[in-house]
């Protein structure tokens, strides 16, 4: 049996005791990280989400708890009171904060019994993470998740405190909606009221807030979480927060200083580090051409260069019939790195398979020589040439991929980060943010014969290209803008359209028929004809953005109960069947295919 906490309350964490208390009786409650035995005196590094303190069990202070001591296990909850005392000569432990005292114990109160937990309860551990997952009440108790958990909380009250004093209200949103579209698959949620009709999860508060501004809220702001049924990366999950904001009145520069003010206090809130803005700005087609992404990490070199005018008249075919059909060939130089082996090569060849790349070709520079099965296609002038716009040096490794520029960009961008890493170019201590703007309004999908919008269908297209929606869709720029950090889009947003003729018109461009967005979305074409402001805003994925803060690689290491790639909850074990009761309450017959 346990031992409740009758009488007992707790006086201090068990990070804040120091020299200064020795004498003082305390009472402290937390879990056994450690106990030690040493011949008659039992030692227990008692911690809580603060910090450790030792606790000293001694027959000669009081036999009896002593006594009691040797019951506790790992993970064990205690309640102890105790005096402070100095550690003795030798025994101080500078590491830790509390390292100079000890509390003597003259009271036990063993409040809970523990399993043996399924690993330690410290960092660097090497159980898998399912099993960490599975265990997850474990898991949260050690340091770097506890530390993680808690900077989220602080980045959430300095986010708030900024948008609070901007003026910005928070409002609500519902959840159980209809379809908003962000471009992946809904969660959907049957109504039982209504037998056959469903209810989308949100991807976004999108639509409703742009009906906040329409309301003349002016300024809003929620720290909300959006629902999106994707393939799962490490940057993504099924559920995830935003921090999500809209104004009025406003053209992109106050939508992006606002961003820009708001990072600034956060990581000076949060890490103590002051950040300098503006932030600079790379168009769509600047990122792409310089890095091969719209997410460019720009702590390293290694640019990209475009080499299609100078290999379209050359021998190799390869390269010279790519470009004739419209595709381009891009070439990255990996400095220096003329010893890589072939098998090094070959790697790196797979690598770019993954993103559809048909070959990888290379030529290594020794002195005047180029070493490359590739180097026989090229006359002086066009060796010339290259060397020139590759800006080769001896010592180089030049790689080429010649494809549709979708696919030479991204293999080649992902390339280039991925030897950024490998070369260890990269700051790791750096906060490298970038803005990307002037992206395309809307991309053709093959697969499904019509355009996309590349943001949502209700960003702003630039007033310039208002002409080509009809005439050539995929030349239209956009007012929409992705704020990258170190590589990875943290946030994404736009000036909006607010005008019902607009708005139509960017619809019937994205191949939807009046009778279908007046379906979908006449609520919204309305509200346009009530007297809708100009608006625009932004919406941040809090989950990466405090993932970079906590120097963490995976989201799900800053999300308290995060889900599987396969979108489960090991935990839980959600999700999971539901019963023929609850399923004839809702109207629906199973037949899983
Ligand atoms: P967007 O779709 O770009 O914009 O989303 C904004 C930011 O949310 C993060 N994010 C995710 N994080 C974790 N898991 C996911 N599955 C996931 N999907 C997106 C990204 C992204 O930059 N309504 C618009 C915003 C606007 O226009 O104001 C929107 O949702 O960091
Ligand atoms: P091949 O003549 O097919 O043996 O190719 C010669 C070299 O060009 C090899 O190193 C291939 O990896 C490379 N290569 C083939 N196709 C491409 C491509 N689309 N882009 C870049 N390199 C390629």
């Amino acid at each position: 049996m346990s031992d409740n906490l009758g009488a007992m309350r707790r006086t201090h964490t068990c990070c804040e005791l120091g020299a200064d208390d020795v004498g003082k009786e305390v009472v402290l409650m937390g879990w056994v990280q450690r106990r030690r035995d040493h011949g008659g005196v039992i030692f227990v590094d008692l911690r809580d989400r603060e910090g450790l303190t030792q606790v000293v069990f001694n027959p000669d202070v009081d036999k009896d708890v002593h006594a009691k001591a040797h019951a506790i296990r790992s993970e064990f909850v205690l309640g102890v009171r105790g005096r402070v005392d100095h550690r003795p000569e030798g025994m101080v432990n500078t590491k830790l904060k509390t390292g100079a005292i000890e509390v003597l114990v003259t009271e036990l109160k063993i409040l809970n019994r523990a399993n043996t937990p399924p690993f330690l309860i410290e960092d660097d551990i090497d159980a898998s993470e399912t099993v960490r997952l599975k265990n997850r009440h474990h898991d949260l108790r050690r340091p770097e998740l506890q530390k993680n958990i808690i900077l989220r909380h602080k980045a959430a009250a300095s986010v708030r405190q900024f948008l609070n004093a901007g003026g910005f209200l928070d409002i609500e949103t519902p959840f159980l909606t209809r379809s908003t579209p962000e471009g992946a698959r809904d969660y959907l949620v049957p109504s039982r009221v209504n037998p056959g009709q469903f209810y989308a999860l949100p991807q976004s508060p999108q639509i409703f807030k742009q009906l906040l501004m329409i309301s003349g809220f002016d300024r809003y702001y929620q720290i909300v979480r959006c629902f999106r049924d994707e393939d799962l990366r490490t940057d993504r999950q099924p559920e995830f927060t935003q921090i999500d904001l809209e104004m009025s009145f406003v053209g992109e520069d106050d939508v992006m200083a606002v961003a820009e003010d708001m990072m600034v206090q956060l990581y000076q809130d949060v890490l103590g580090v002051s950040l300098g803005t503006p932030f600079p700005r790379l168009s769509y087609d600047e990122a792409l051409g310089r890095f091969g992404l719209d997410k460019p990490d720009t702590r390293f070199g290694l640019e990209l260069k475009d080499i299609s005018d100078i290999v379209v008249d050359s021998d190799f075919k390869v390269f010279s019939s790519v470009v004739k059909k419209g595709g381009i060939v891009k070439a990255l130089n990996a400095k220096g790195c003329i010893d890589m082996s072939r098998k090094e090569i070959d790697d790196l060849t797979e690598f770019t398979t993954v993103y559809r790349a048909k070959g990888l070709a290379w030529i290594k520079v020794r002195d005047n020589r180029w070493q490359s099965p590739i180097a026989k296609f090229f006359s002086d002038e066009k060796k010339d040439a290259l060397a020139r716009r590759i800006e080769m040096e001896a010592g180089d490794l030049i790689f080429f991929v010649a494809d549709q520029p979708k696919i030479a960009n991204d293999a080649l961008g992902n390339l280039r980060n991925h030897l950024g890493k490998k070369l260890g170019l990269i700051d790791e201590k750096a906060f490298n943010f970038v803005w990307i703007t002037r992206f395309p309004l809307m991309e053709y999908d093959e697969n499904e014969k019509r355009y996309q919008a590349l943001h949502h269908p209700f960003t702003a297209p630039l007033e310039e290209d208002y002409d080509l929606l009809e005439k050539d869709p995929s030349a239209v720029k956009s007012r929409a803008y992705d704020l990258v950090l170190n590589g990875s889009e943290i946030g994404g947003g736009s000036i909006r359209i607010h005008q019902r003729k607009l708005q139509e018109r960017v619809f019937r461009s994205l191949g939807l028929a009046p009778a279908e967005y007046k379906e979908k979305f006449g609520f919204l074409l309305s509200a346009f004809e009530s007297g809708a402001p100009p608006h625009g805003g932004i919406a941040f994925g809090f989950d990466r953005l405090i993932s970079i803060l906590c120097g963490e690689s995976s989201i799900r290491d800053v999300i308290a109960f995060p889900k599987t790639q396969k979108a489960a909850c090991l935990l839980t074990r959600a999700p999971s069947e539901a019963g023929k009761a609850q399923l004839d309450e809702l109207s629906i017959r199973l037949r899983v295919l």
